[in-house]
């Protein structure tokens, strides 16, 4: 008979989180692939990298619509994929090989991104990645669709909410913090308008998967919410 082995493989899950805008979803993710050593994926900014492109390729309307019909044929074409940062090791979202991450954290692209992620086409093309990187498993994603479409059988779904006031000060404290200022009322009222077409949409709306964990953070700090995950972790390892 061969010798046990001393000790069993490391195993790995993957972890989805979703929840609206401004909810802390990237903090929480990068702080658990970084105690992990797990891959994180910001799948927001593929769809911000995507109304970058539209962009850049003229393709949006006076009036601030995504011109589809011409957008789609460039698709095969975008090459939307991530670089690492040699400073950082941070992925970072790229077109062409070229990371877009300087040009697309702005009001205008998260305006752009939620209507291009309305596109079906848009979502086929960047979830065929997204789904392709948790086939490796030890992955932690962050968006809108992770439990429910893009990680069903992700081990921990977490749904992260907090109340709307204090995500929009978290939001005009992060531009304040870029140098982009904005009264409290603007943004607020961006981030509703955004929400609502999240939550609202054909595709892919924002939802709780059903056995996903709320998390709501409005009175947590980073500290605190990286230790709930973590007990969860603890808990979905036990179970593999
Ligand atoms: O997380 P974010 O603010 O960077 O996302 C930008 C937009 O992209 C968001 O308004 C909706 C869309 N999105 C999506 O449809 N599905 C995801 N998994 C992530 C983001």
């Amino acid at each position: 008979m061969p010798p046990e082995p001393e000790s069993k493989p490391l195993k790995h899950i993957n972890i989805a989180i979703d929840g609206f805008s401004s909810c802390g979803k990237s903090t929480l993710a990068k702080a658990l692939a970084c105690t992990l050593h797990y891959r994180y994926l910001d799948t927001g900014a593929m769809y911000r990298a995507v109304a970058y492109f539209a962009l850049q390729k003229n393709l949006i309307a006076l009036d601030g619509q995504v011109k589809t019909a011409q957008l789609i044929p460039l698709l095969p074409n975008m090459q939307v994929g991530f670089v690492l940062d040699a400073q950082s090791g941070a992925s970072l979202v790229a077109l062409e090989g070229k990371t877009v991450e300087p040009f697309i954290r702005n009001l205008q692209i998260a305006t752009l991104a939620s209507k291009v992620s309305q596109i079906r086409a848009v979502r086929d093309y960047v979830q065929i990645l997204q789904k392709q990187m948790a086939s490796e498993k030890g992955v932690v994603m962050d968006g809108r669709d992770i439990g429910t479409v893009v990680m069903p059988q992700a081990e921990l779904k977490i749904f992260m909410t907090a109340e709307p006031q204090v995500r929009a000060l978290r939001r005009q404290m992060e531009l304040e913090n870029q140098g982009k200022p904005m009264d409290l009322q603007t943004v607020l009222e961006q981030q509703i308008a955004r929400d609502y077409e999240d939550a609202h949409r054909k595709e892919d709306p924002l939802r709780q998967a059903e056995d996903a964990l709320v998390l709501d953070n409005t009175h947590l700090s980073a500290e605190q919410q990286l230790k709930w995950a973590l007990e969860w972790v603890k808990q979905a390892l036990q179970q593999e």
